[in-house]
């Protein structure tokens, strides 16, 4: 019998679910972003990919995840008295939803960033995405909500108010880090339509994927404005710890007075995404007597439960024999990415001629792990596979990264992943695709 399209259950043969009777989220393009750009590297093994935004695998060779759990459990019988049993087992066990390593994540924030928060001020997610989404969950109490995001944006933080389906506006970077004027405007706006916007997500250091690193004056300006308008910051930190020698600007949340910026950080790319350990600093004072955190802990106790306690013990050992500090943990890769992004940068100088136009030009970002390339032709699905195909180098088209339908002229390169010698083969066989006739001939 022929399958039927079926909204619940068939009477008899297979039951096929209709597209319509699913979330309308999972038609939202977003969502197949990086399943698509899977698709298109698995076809090609041999092309040399920019696209992930993934740790270098040589990174991952040197972690000794048993002795870092060794380190904690030794720690847990220092200070607590347990034997290494009892301690076992409470990492075997289920855990608080609130998670293990809580005190050693703020004495971490205390040290490096000056951010005096309780341990019970944080909760700590399965990386950053779970952290996103049980702080969308509670922060979006109906429809008149909105999420302002600075794009060009990570796919994540967008994906996650798509499968809750809070509604969105961009607001552009502009050439400094976040466009200010056009912020107030879209709050105006939001309010001329009795709708408001409840919180901005922002990535102030080395942003995913504009490399923007956004300038004290400007944080200082966003506080400013979240406080005349009354929204709160969602400030993911996720790439602070590149360009070490050069980052000398405190996190919002480090300048925040009034309590506006719940802060986002993951261990994916300082420790290891393969733990997924991210944490949500979320201290804000809730009416009743309760922290923001308390909250996020209920909504995660129905999604996670917990994050593993295992691979939380991991990063407590790396904290322990880091210093307890996230930075010292992070130093030494945030050193090696700024050699990875140098050698992006001078391989596009050596490989990549700019024709009369101006193009192709690159933006020449001082951290993070991305290069975005303007290019005088429609960056699309087709111009990816003709690349792939017949070039044998992969990228991001910039497309994805905008909420409404920018960056079409551009794409992302990512220099995690890949090594010198990959770069500078990766980079030649992009100059020779960018010079291919039927990208030149397609000229405007
Ligand atoms: C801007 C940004 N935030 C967060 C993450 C990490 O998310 P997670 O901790 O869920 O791996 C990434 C990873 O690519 C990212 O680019």
């Amino acid at each position: 019998m022929a399958a039927r399209e079926l909204q619940t259950q068939a009477a008899a043969g297979p039951v096929v679910l209709a597209r319509s009777g699913l979330h309308a989220c999972l038609g939202e393009p977003v969502l197949g972003a990086i399943n698509f750009l899977n698709e298109v590297i698995d076809r090609y093994p041999e092309a040399i990919s920019f696209a992930p935004g993934a740790p270098a695998p040589s990174l991952l060779e040197t972690v000794d995840v048993a002795a870092d759990l060794e380190t904690y459990i030794a720690h847990l019988g220092r200070v607590e008295g347990l034997t290494e049993a009892q301690v076992r087992r409470r990492l075997y066990q289920y855990g608080p939803s609130r998670g293990i390593i809580n005190g050693l994540l703020a004495e971490a924030l205390q040290r490096d960033q000056g951010i005096e928060v309780a341990p019970g001020g944080i909760v700590v997610t399965v990386g950053f995405q779970e952290g996103m989404l049980l702080t969308l969950r509670a922060l979006f109490a109906g429809p008149g909500d909105v999420l302002a995001m600075v794009q060009p944006c990570f796919v994540g933080a967008v994906g996650a108010a798509r499968v809750l389906g809070i509604d969105t506006l961009p607001v552009d970077e502009g050439s400094e880090g976040v466009d200010l004027d056009q912020l107030r405007a879209v709050c105006a706006r939001a309010r001329a339509e009795g709708r408001r916007i409840r919180a901005v997500y922002v990535a102030p250091d080395y942003a995913n994927p504009s490399g923007t690193l956004l300038p004290l004056a400007l944080r200082v300006g966003l506080l400013e404005v979240a406080a005349q308008e009354d929204f709160l910051l969602l400030e993911d930190a996720t790439y602070g710890f590149t360009a070490p020698d050069e980052r000398a600007l405190p996190s919002l949340k480090a300048l925040d007075q009034e309590g506006r910026v719940i802060h986002f950080g993951t261990l994916a790319k300082i420790a290891m995404p393969g733990l997924r350990v991210g944490f949500v600093v979320a201290d804000q004072r809730v009416a009743g007597g309760t922290v923001l955190a308390d909250d996020l802990t209920a909504i995660k106790s129905m999604t996670t439960v917990n994050t593993s306690p295992v691979c939380q013990a991991i990063v407590g050992g790396m904290l322990l024999s880091h210093g307890v500090s996230l930075q010292a943990l992070g130093d030494a890769k945030g050193r090696y990415y700024g050699e990875r992004l140098n050698s992006l940068l001078s391989a596009l100088q050596r490989h990549v001629d700019t024709g009369k136009d101006g193009l192709p030009a690159w933006n020449r970002p001082r951290g993070g792990f991305f290069v975005r390339v303007r290019v005088p032709v429609v960056v699309d699905a087709a111009l990816l596979e003709v690349s792939a195909r017949d070039h044998g180098v992969l990228w991001t088209p910039m497309s994805s990264f905008y909420l409404d339908g920018g960056g079409r002229h551009e794409l992302r390169l990512s220099c995690s992943y890949l090594t010198d010698a990959q770069i500078d083969e990766g980079v030649s066989r992009l100059g020779r695709f960018l010079r291919d006739p039927r990208i030149c001939g397609k000229r405007p």
